[in-house]
């Protein structure tokens, strides 16, 4: 039996010619940076272009419609309403904001309660930007769950740590450095039955592992176009559930987030309905519009296609690496997704060996990290743990 075809699907294969930077190297990096397309570079093009023609007169008649049209397809794409997201400057301020707000007091359960609830739930694998935002807050109660194998952390460690002094789990959808993958309905359940928020640091899962922000059932769920969904830096997206939105209100804000944006008044202040009450101010315009021509990359070939050749591409790769002798941190099926870590004693110095072979990859403590992505080929894989086996 054929699997079914969608004539307006891109394949794997065919989306390669998106992408310049495959022709000049084995580019396996993309969770650190996705790799450019054709497509956002004109996208990119078109901004300019307005830019030169326009001036500011394009706000109103295109870039504002622009930042609609961004909204609209992430909401699409990690199923929410369009309401239910915001456009942020980073994760990190992304974060902040969604701090700030919890700091002021409700809970999704028991908003009594709420101002004594100073425990926030993390690990010691998430990315130490979500760590910080509760280092920064003395009077929080900060539980950092260790890992048991520098890998993986269990939900029935959140379980035993979130109790009715928890105003939050926060913590990773993919960690960032071993590419596990969490359960995030789980991590949801376990924050709510205790009256806490679930707020997730999706960085790494957008774009990579398959994802509904509604069912996930997790209260905030932070991403960006930057690595996985080949859009480039300078935004993040912000979901906050819908039934949640009115109860946070952020303790930094800015026009964007104001009912009437528009009307200029400086004597009153009330946040907008829905989830742009979170953002802060003017977002990159230039990124917006590489954002669109990636995101049209992603959605084209499906998440579900780019799941299942990131799952063979991973495959390659363990399996390439375990014939050359090579140690891998990795998870357990099917925890695992497309960062893969090798140990290495001189990680460094492996990355500048790779480069001066033309093969882009990172490195972690002890560790070089090769993370392909759907634009990726077994080939490349395979020529990057040759070479890696080589040092
Ligand atoms: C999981 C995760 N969260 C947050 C960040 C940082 O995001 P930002 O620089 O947008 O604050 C990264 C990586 O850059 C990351 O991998």
């Amino acid at each position: 039996m054929h699997a079914a075809h969608h004539p307006d699907r891109l394949t794997p294969d065919a989306a390669r010619g998106e992408f310049p930077i495959l022709q000049r190297r084995t580019y396996l990096n993309s969770c650190s940076l996705g790799a450019l397309s054709r497509r956002a570079e004109t996208r990119l093009g078109e901004f300019l272009q307005l830019w030169h023609e326009m001036g500011a007169s394009a706000w109103y008649e295109h870039w504002l419609a622009r930042l609609d049209e961004l909204r609209t397809r992430v909401a699409g794409f990690w199923g929410s309403q369009p309401g239910a997201v915001a456009l942020l400057p980073s994760v990190s301020a992304a974060l902040s904001v969604v701090a700030s707000a919890l700091e002021g007091g409700a809970t999704p359960g028991a908003p009594s309660a709420a101002r004594r609830r100073r425990r926030v739930v993390t690990t010691e694998l998430d990315f130490p930007t979500l760590v910080y935002q509760w280092r920064v807050r003395p009077e929080m109660e900060l539980v950092v769950l260790p890992s048991p194998d520098g890998v993986r952390v269990d939900p029935e460690q959140f379980d035993a740590a979130v109790d009715e002094r928890t105003l939050c789990i926060a913590t990773s959808h993919v960690f960032f450095a071993t590419g596990y993958v969490q359960d995030l309905p789980e991590l949801a359940r376990i924050a709510h039955d205790a009256g806490a928020w679930c707020v997730v640091d999706g960085y790494q899962g957008l774009g990579q592992v398959p994802l509904d922000v509604t069912e996930a059932g997790v209260d905030v769920y932070i991403a960006g176009p930057l690595k996985w969904m080949c859009g480039g830096p300078g935004l993040a997206y912000l979901y906050v559930r819908g039934d949640r939105i009115g109860r946070l209100e952020p303790r930094i804000t800015s026009w964007f987030a104001a009912a009437r944006q528009f009307d200029f008044d400086v004597h009153a202040f009330e946040f907008r309905a829905d989830a742009r009450r979170f953002e802060l101010g003017t977002p990159a315009l230039p990124t917006v519009h590489t954002a669109l021509g990636g995101h049209e990359v992603v959605a084209e070939v499906g998440i579900d296609a780019v799941t299942a050749r990131n799952r063979l591409l991973t495959e390659a790769l363990v399996e390439a690496c375990r014939d050359a002798g090579l140690e891998l941190s990795l998870p357990a099926e099917p925890k695992r997704s497309a960062i893969v870590m090798v140990r290495h004693a001189d990680p460094a110095g492996a990355v500048r060996h790779l480069a001066a072979h033309d093969v882009i990859v990172d490195h972690r403590p002890g560790h070089v990290r090769i993370s392909p992505h759907f634009y990726n080929t077994p080939e490349e894989v395979r020529r990057c743990v040759e070479l890696l086996a080589g040092v």
